[in-house]
């Protein structure tokens, strides 16, 4: 193992409070900084000059993909992304020989991942930085992006009630597992069979999450400050017809933005499927910041990748 001091950033219920606040925070800075520069630009201070990230994808992705590398651009340093199957990965190499001899070559690597198990096996092998670029367990790159996109719009989070509507996927456990460290109240209205791990809910609430289970959106949505929908067919599912049939309901439309707070906001990590999840009213209407949210992965990651290697 290299003795230089490194992160992994996989999961945000192992990382500090005090940490992740000051990741936001380095985000907000980084953004404001580099105000009207080109996109190509890069920041004044270069931090990560002649670094360079591996980004290795089992599962399609835009903007997890466009985000890191022109964050790792405008860092100054540079990035290589590959599909897992163009890798020796894709024709049974292990993770672990792949983790050790990427290390040799790069100075972080970025993984999205079907088995959330091969980050855990990565991060365990590699010498150099292992960042979570979304799993079937969980989503933390997301979540930061989308805290700061509400802190953006003047929101405390403190407090904040945040309405997770429709499947309890990756995206809401990571959601779970950032309401203790950040202190908004989460309402989860799932179907049932498609409710967040019970154990996760309950280890967050342990952890001092305020965390509520209301099953009817109606309810679940009123008074809350953010609604949030995601797609009802992850990557990796294959029960499309069963999961469209049983989140019907679940969909995140006019009836329930009405019931939820006056100056409600509506989050989408994207891509998002308008008439299934969410209506085109809602996503494209004056309550949705999901494009600001999008912009905000750029941000927040570059905070990450700075987090992660010490700068
Ligand atoms: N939200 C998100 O992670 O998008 P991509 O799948 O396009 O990377
Ligand atoms: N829950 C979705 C998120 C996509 C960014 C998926 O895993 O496909």
């Amino acid at each position: 193992m290299s003795s230089t001091t490194y992160k992994h950033f996989l999961d945000l219920a192992d990382i500090s409070a005090e940490e992740l606040r000051e990741i936001l925070d380095e985000a907000h800075r980084c953004k404001k900084a580099r105000a009207g520069l080109p996109k190509g630009a890069v920041d004044v201070d270069a931090p990560l000059s002649g670094h360079v990230l591996a980004m290795l994808f089992e599962k399609s992705s835009t903007r997890t993909r466009f985000s890191f590398e022109v964050g790792m651009m405008q860092l100054g340093g540079t990035s290589i992304t590959t599909s897992a199957d163009d890798m020796q990965l894709g024709r049974g190499e292990s993770v672990e020989d792949t983790a050790k001899v990427l290390s040799r070559f790069v100075d972080a690597i970025m993984l999205r991942a079907n088995d959330h198990n091969s980050l855990l096996a990565l991060s365990r092998n590699a010498a150099v930085p292992v960042i979570n670029g979304l799993t079937d367990y969980n989503h933390p790159c997301q979540i930061m992006a989308d805290l700061m996109t509400l802190e953006e719009q003047g929101r405390d989070l403190k407090g904040l009630r945040l309405a997770w509507v429709g499947d309890g996927n990756n995206v809401a456990m990571s959601f779970i597992n950032a309401a203790a460290k950040f202190g908004f109240q989460l309402v989860i209205s799932t179907p049932d069979g498609y409710g967040a791990s019970g154990q996760m809910v309950e280890r967050a609430r342990g952890a001092g999450a305020h965390i509520e289970l209301i099953q009817d959106p109606l309810k679940a949505c009123t008074s809350a400050d953010v609604v949030i929908a995601d797609t009802w067919v992850s990557m990796g599912d294959t029960d499309i017809d069963k999961r469209m049939s049983d989140l019907g309901d679940w969909q995140v439309n006019d009836a329930l933005m009405d019931v939820a707070a006056k100056d409600a906001l509506f989050l989408h990590c994207l891509p998002a499927h308008r008439g299934e999840e969410v209506s085109a009213t809602v996503i494209d209407g004056p309550s949705s910041i999901v494009f600001d949210e999008a912009e905000n992965r750029l941000h927040a990651q570059k905070a990450i990748l700075k987090w992660c290697l010490g700068k």
